[in-house]
């Protein structure tokens, strides 16, 4: 399948399950903008349907919903440049999903490495949604015939699964119907780790508020947590090969880099040999000059929720133009009598 056939589209999605960190925003947010201003034609989606694979309390999943809206918008996707929308409001995504349970294979779930860590031990507990989570990411990617998928590096496998799906697809009807998707997995700031454990990943869910900092935490919480952040007694190294072995060395220089732009040798090159006590308010000044007004942002979209539903409902309008005629399309094939 030759990429002409096919217009260059990106389309993303993040959960709307509890508080965003700027591990989001460095890791996803910041590049679905920078795709959106490269003029790639991109379709951003608040995906509400994966958040329930595990229980969400409805109150807190409409907050979490809008407030993700509203972190991307606040980060500089602009619904008049891209479609901004949440999942559920296009029905096209449950529908294919469904046509894509039937194509995908038991043992092709069996091997997804994200419900093996989620499931755990638990397997038998978790729900039917959890499982079959991959074959709707694959909808989502599909019924826009998207050809760009920026993930994160733990999302990798499920691109290639939506690339099984497709493939399997096309070769049981005999068309050439869905393209292939191609993963773009982020560079250095990848994986913006923890604060207290630079062995670990900056989550929502760790135990203390100063491992990670939120989307909406202010300027003087994002200093004192900057500050008070884990490093190690050496100054920074002369190069970046110095950071080996050096998790919570090595994270702070990364995030550095990834807010202002640059690349961790770049840092270490402006650095090389400063102290702790000259890098972290460096580092504290930076974060606070390029996430408040993100947060300030947030917080002023967050006062009228009212038109963050409008700017959903515009941009579930305009994903459902794509999506319909598509899956309309996919019914066709299948053999479903439409009248
Ligand atoms: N599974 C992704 C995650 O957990 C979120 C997601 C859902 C997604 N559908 C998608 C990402 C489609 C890219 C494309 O991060």
């Amino acid at each position: 399948m030759t990429e002409a056939k096919f217009t260059r589209r990106v389309f993303s999605g993040i959960k709307p399950s509890g508080c965003l960190t700027m591990g989001n925003y460095l890791g996803a947010i910041k590049r679905f903008v920078e795709m959106q201003n490269a003029d790639y034609e991109s379709i951003y989606c608040v995906v509400d349907m994966h958040a329930i694979t595990v229980w969400q309390d409805p109150a807190d999943l409409r907050f979490a919903t809008r407030e993700l809206a509203a972190a991307f918008i606040a980060s500089g996707i602009d619904p008049e440049k891209s479609i901004l929308f949440n999942q559920s409001q296009v029905p096209a995504h449950a529908e294919l999903g469904w046509i894509f349970n039937c194509v995908a294979r038991v043992g092709w779930m069996n091997r997804m490495t994200q419900f093996k860590d989620k499931a755990g031990k638990n397997a038998e507990a978790v729900s039917l949604g959890l499982y079959a989570y991959p074959s709707l990411m694959a909808a989502d990617i599909l019924a826009y015939h998207a050809t760009h998928v920026p993930v994160g590096e733990d999302q990798k496998q499920h691109v290639e699964l939506t690339r099984d799906i497709a493939n399997k697809f096309n070769h049981d009807y005999k068309v050439d119907f869905f393209p292939q998707p191609e993963p773009i997995i982020e560079g250095p700031a990848a994986r913006v780790m923890n604060l207290r454990d630079g062995s670990r990943k900056m989550s929502k869910s760790g135990a203390s508020d100063m491992e990670r900092i939120n989307m909406t935490d202010d300027a003087t919480l994002i200093a004192k947590k900057f500050k008070k952040a884990k490093s190690d007694p050496a100054p920074l190294p002369e190069t970046v090969e110095g950071l080996k072995d050096r998790p919570e060395a090595k994270n702070l220089v990364g995030i550095y880099a990834a807010l202002a732009d640059t690349t961790p040798e770049a840092v270490i090159a402006e650095f090389a040999g400063a102290q702790w006590g000259r890098f972290k308010p460096a580092l504290a000044d930076l974060a606070v000059a390029k996430l408040e007004p993100i947060s300030l942002e947030m917080g002023r979209l967050m006062q009228d929720p009212a038109e963050i539903d409008r700017i959903l409902a515009r941009g579930a309008a305009q994903a459902n133009a794509i999506a319909q005629p598509i899956l309309d399309k996919t019914y066709d094939i299948v053999g479903f009598v439409r009248s």
